[in-house]
């Protein structure tokens, strides 16, 4: 049975991503920060054992070495997916905060922790896949608004880090994908987004089914096309 560990799973994307890959017959580890409120995760369990919540803070460096020590054998995804939008106030004049510092730390440090802890585990099963939730506002192309410091370096940061993996990881056969979720319906997405979280995670599992050696290290909108760096 495939197994998936995916990372901010009590809410939005992540939530989503629990509740198709159950009903495709999956294993599922849920890293939540929070396991006695997620309430919403907990009523997806189908009762059977295939879902496992561990408690896990992405701001926490040790979190993914601790967590290691409660998953055991192979994973196919390892979705990092917990993320932050970051202090609220991070326009020009206000943006170099310890707050930046601490979005640095969940967005971008946090995946890389949990990838340096599990892609043994992840090169040992069959789809060898490390999923990155990374943002279009890390696109330094794309950036002709400004602002938004802190999100945009953290995703910016990460999309570096998911390439240096995917070039470290190549010969273990481990595929890393860098996605962008589209603007999605979410706590953090708010209202105007473009996608429901259904239709996201239903593409998002699309790329990922599709995974292969030649999409590694690639920055993919949930469309399925690249997105600029
Ligand atoms: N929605 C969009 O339009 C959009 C666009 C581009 C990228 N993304 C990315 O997609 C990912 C998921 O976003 P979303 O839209 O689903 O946002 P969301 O609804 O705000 O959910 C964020 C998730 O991350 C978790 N999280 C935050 N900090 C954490 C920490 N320190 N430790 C563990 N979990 C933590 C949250 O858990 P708590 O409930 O404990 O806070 C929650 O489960 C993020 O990486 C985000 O940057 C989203």
């Amino acid at each position: 049975m495939p197994h998936a560990l995916i990372t901010g799973a009590n809410r939005g994307i992540g939530l989503e991503h629990v509740r198709q890959l159950l009903a495709r017959d999956w294993t599922i580890t849920a890293g939540v920060r929070a396991p006695e409120a997620a309430d919403d995760l907990k009523a997806l369990d189908p009762g059977d054992g295939r879902l496992r919540i561990e408690a896990y803070d992405a701001n926490d460096l040790g979190a993914a070495a601790a967590l290691k020590a409660k998953v055991d054998g192979p994973i196919d995804i390892l979705f990092a997916n917990a993320g932050v939008m970051g202090p609220s106030r991070q326009e020009f004049g206000a943006a170099a905060s310890e707050g930046f510092l601490d979005t640095l730390r969940t967005n971008t440090l946090a995946p890389l922790a949990l990838a340096e802890a599990f892609a043994d585990q992840v090169a040992q099963s069959q789809l060898k896949v490390i999923a990155l939730q990374s943002s279009r506002m890390g696109s330094i192309a794309d950036n002709d608004s400004g602002g938004r410091y802190a999100y945009r370096a953290s995703k910016a940061a990460l999309n570096a880090v998911g390439k240096s993996l995917s070039v470290d990881l190549k010969d273990d056969g481990v595929v890393v994908l860098i996605l962008h979720p589209g603007w999605v319906r979410t706590d953090m997405g708010g209202p105007n987004g473009l996608l429901t979280v259904s239709e996201c995670v239903e593409g998002q599992l699309d790329l990922i089914a599709r995974a292969n050696p030649a999409m590694s290290g690639r920055f993919f909108h949930v469309s399925g096309e690249d997105l600029a760096w």
